[in-house]
């Protein structure tokens, strides 16, 4: 479970567009946030997605006519933390930027005094209609909405353009944005994930099982937390997170370069790469002849760790130790040797951790001590490493 909108209270107010059909998945993208979800739909939008539906998606009353419930439109704007309109129509904005309140959720959005995102979804005519970008602009200029734009793609109608609704990531990550803790904000950070590959020749490499979950997880627990990240990444099959400066690269050589000319400015470095720590000798241009090769000669790879924490002027580094069997000496070995504030030490050889797990069980050593947390989600390993993290900048 994450917690970054734990005992938030969202309003989700749903419109007539073809996109409403993507609520129930918005409802549960925003519940397993940890926020609670009231649903408004007005009367178009129920041509599209059931009140039932969005009753079993939400676990509680759909709100939908103005007279229903006397005073729902004061009370559910006062107890809600945010104002969610996802889809919004062009009507609904239009509405909402001339003050028009003749439903429940126009009447919502003139009583209610937080922040309002919406994510409007339309076909591209109506998108740049000089109107609707007017209503927007005034909006977004003056109000302070937030507008989470529509993506270019196929549109339900058949023709293709800007139009269709923003993904619900993007949406529930603009929730965050707006109520999430922000105490990263105004940092810079440096995070490394998955795999390097050392070549031999053009097509066959060394590499590792490390999949990158574990430092995408860091980059965006990050950011979410207002961190400005930068991602560095070996070869993996995730989505970069939304919102993170995502580089790719494939040797550690590459890792490396690529550290330390984006580490200037940055207040930490987080590597949770699976760094190769041996490449082979020589790289040959094609691909060499298996009858000719009986040995393969390797040479150490660089230890971007080690290169960075033996500066004098060095941001805070963390380093994770992956060893197999409970080599913690070993763990707190690396944290000296290597110059490290933090190093994250986990037994890949232990159920449900290191390269490919969901979960992780970590010991966090500094140079005070070590510090042993339950089995977790390495969404929640990112919190505990980035709240220490914020700690001793506190
Ligand atoms: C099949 C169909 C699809 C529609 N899709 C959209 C849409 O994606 N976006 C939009 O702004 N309006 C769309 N409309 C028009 C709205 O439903 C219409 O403007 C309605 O008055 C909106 O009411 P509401 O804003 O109170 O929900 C669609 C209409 C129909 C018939």
């Amino acid at each position: 479970m994450k917690t970054s909108l734990k005992d938030k209270k969202v309003l989700l107010g749903i419109t007539g567009s073809v996109a409403a059909y993507k609520a129930p998945d918005l409802i549960k993208a925003l519940k397993e946030e940890g926020a609670s979800v009231s649903v408004v739909m007005t009367d178009a939008s129920s041509h599209f997605v059931t009140p039932l539906t969005l009753e079993i998606a939400s676990g509680g009353k759909v709100f939908r006519g103005l007279f229903d419930e006397p005073m729902a439109h004061i009370a559910l704007a006062r107890e809600a933390d945010l104002m969610l309109l996802a889809p919004a129509t062009a009507n609904l904005i239009g509405k909402f930027a001339s003050g028009i309140a003749d439903d429940l959720l126009s009447t919502l959005l003139m009583a209610f005094r937080g922040t309002v995102i919406i994510a409007p979804a339309m076909n591209w005519r109506m998108y740049e209609n000089p109107v609707l970008q007017k209503n927007l602009g005034y909006l977004k200029k003056s109000l302070g909405v937030v507008e989470v734009p529509p993506e270019t793609g196929k549109l339900a109608c058949g023709e293709e353009g800007m139009g269709r609704m923003a993904s619900i990531e993007k949406i529930v990550e603009a929730a965050v944005d707006a109520l999430g803790p922000q105490d990263l904000a105004g940092r810079k950070i440096v995070v490394t994930a998955g795999p390097t590959r050392e070549y031999m020749d053009a097509v066959r490499f060394i590499s590792n099982p490390s999949t990158g979950k574990m430092g995408y997880a860091l980059a965006r627990a990050a950011r979410r937390r207002g961190a400005a990240v930068t991602l560095i990444s070996g070869p993996t099959s995730l989505e970069p997170p939304h919102g993170v400066k995502f580089l790719k690269v494939e040797t550690a050589a590459e890792m490396r370069d690529s550290v330390l000319k984006h580490l200037r400015g940055s207040h930490a470095l987080i590597m949770a790469a699976a760094v190769g720590d041996f490449s082979p000798a020589t790289r040959s241009k094609g691909k060499i002849d298996k009858s000719k090769v009986n040995t393969l000669k390797l040479k150490k790879a660089p230890d971007i760790l080690k290169e960075i924490g033996s500066k004098r002027r060095k941001p805070l580094i963390v380093g994770f130790a992956a060893e197999a069997g409970e080599n913690l000496k070993r763990a707190r070995e690396k944290l000296r040797e290597k110059g490290a504030d933090f190093i994250v030490f986990n037994d890949i050889t232990r159920k449900g951790s290191g390269f490919g797990a969901e979960t992780n069980r970590v010991v966090v050593i500094d140079k005070k001590g070590s510090t042993e947390y339950p089995i977790l989600s390495k969404d929640e390993v990112s919190e505990v490493i980035l709240d220490r993290v914020a700690e001793s900048w506190a």
